[in-house]
């Protein structure tokens, strides 16, 4: 078996919109640290908490959630301290509660708070990635390819880093009307207007109020759901990517390039900023949005390195999720956390393992001075 490594350049040149070009073989490996988010250095420095909430003790002076979060992180603000906590995503779907910019004094005045369940520290995820069809042995005529009808008005909601909408896995050629059930929405940012979404590409939202709190990261963003890295549209295109026929890459492995579940829908929520830039705060505003928004199966291919299950954001939106109906997809890792472990493992969630490729291509390499 072959991994074919690809560099910054070549990741560069996919994320210029080529990747519909990729051939559905071509393993794409890239591998974060976990970084685990800590601030019990001061008292008084704030960072981004995760704050989970029994909803249904709301007291009755509130008339909404977000009114009873709001309120809730500005009372925690200190005679002491002038400047106030901030409030940044609410969460209401897959997850009840709040993310918010707090000190550990605060967190800690938050613990007496009515229906407080939880808090802990935003953390940083391990982006992942797997897939081939014919390796699986998929059959147009027989099997689970048929049986599924490929995917047909199924709505996959993609947890990643955007979407280059140009890309020819995401024409609507043969797509009908979108289901009624939809809610979604294309959401306008930078270098993205909502005719960029069609029949295929029905979903566009993007969450980065959680990095962009964060003082440590210097943030030069694409502010959209625009996929800058290729990541995101490699997951998405791979998974529900429409055909392509005559795709090649570089005059390598020519054919047609097609997601598994070709007939499917797809709407991405942009939560990964890149390298190191990819925030538990914004990842369950995006699972929990998706929940909102009436997709069938979340499909999320980053992972969360040995957190414990009571504060894996992963995993905790995924059971609401489920609640809701939905089937959250996420992949097992990359490798690790340590040998034959890994990620995301909950018995609530299909957590899908990748091999490496079985093919492999030869070139020949003319340097510039011959
Ligand atoms: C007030 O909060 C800010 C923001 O976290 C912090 O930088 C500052 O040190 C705090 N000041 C005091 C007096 O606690
Ligand atoms: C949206 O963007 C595309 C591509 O940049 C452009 O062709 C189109 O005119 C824009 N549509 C609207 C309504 O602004
Ligand atoms: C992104 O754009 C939105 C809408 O214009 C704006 O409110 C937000 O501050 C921007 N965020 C960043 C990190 O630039």
């Amino acid at each position: 078996m072959n991994i074919i490594p690809l560099n910054s350049q070549t990741r560069t040149v996919l994320a210029m919109g080529l990747l519909n070009v990729v051939p559905p073989l071509l393993l794409f490996t890239w591998f974060l640290s976990a970084l685990h988010g800590t601030s019990a250095s001061a008292e008084t420095r704030r960072s981004t908490y995760i704050v989970h909430i029994v909803k249904s003790l709301m007291p009755k002076v509130f008339t909404s959630h977000h009114d009873w979060y709001s309120t809730t992180v500005d009372s925690l603000k200190s005679a002491s301290n002038q400047s106030a906590p901030t409030l940044l995503h609410v969460y209401d779907n897959a997850v009840h509660g709040f993310s918010a910019v707090l000190s550990g004094d605060e967190v800690e005045r938050l613990r007496s708070s009515p229906g407080f369940v939880s808090a802990y520290s935003d953390r940083i995820a391990m982006i992942d990635t797997t897939h081939t069809t014919d390796f699986l042995h998929l059959n147009p005529l027989t099997g689970l390819w048929p049986a599924s009808d490929y995917g047909t008005d199924v709505i996959i909601g993609v947890i990643d880093c955007g979407v280059w909408p140009e890309s020819a896995s995401f024409k609507d050629d043969g797509m009908t009307k979108i289901p009624s059930r939809w809610k979604g929405t294309c959401e306008v940012g930078q270098e993205f207007n909502s005719s960029l979404c069609n029949l295929k590409l029905i979903g566009a939202r993007y969450f980065n109020k959680g990095i962009a709190s964060n003082p440590d990261v210097a943030i030069k963003i694409m502010n959209s759901t625009r996929d800058t890295e290729g990541y995101g549209t490699h997951t998405s295109s791979t998974a529900a990517g429409n055909y392509v026929k005559g795709a090649l890459f570089f005059g390598y492995a020519t054919g047609t390039a097609r997601g598994v579940a070709q007939r499917a829908r797809v709407a991405m929520y942009k939560v990964s900023w890149g390298f190191d830039r990819t925030y538990a705060s914004d990842v369950v505003a995006g699972m929990d949005q998706a929940v909102a928004d009436g997709v069938d199966i979340i499909f999320i291919s980053l992972g969360f390195n040995k957190a414990p299950l009571y504060a894996d954001p992963i995993a905790i939106a995924s059971f609401g999720a489920m609640e809701n109906g939905v089937l959250v997809s996420s992949s097992a890792g990359n490798d690790g956390p340590d040998f034959g472990t890994l990620l995301n493992g909950v018995l609530w969630a299909l957590t899908v393992a990748a091999g490496s490729i079985d093919r492999s291509f030869g070139g020949t390499l003319t340097l510039g001075n011959g």
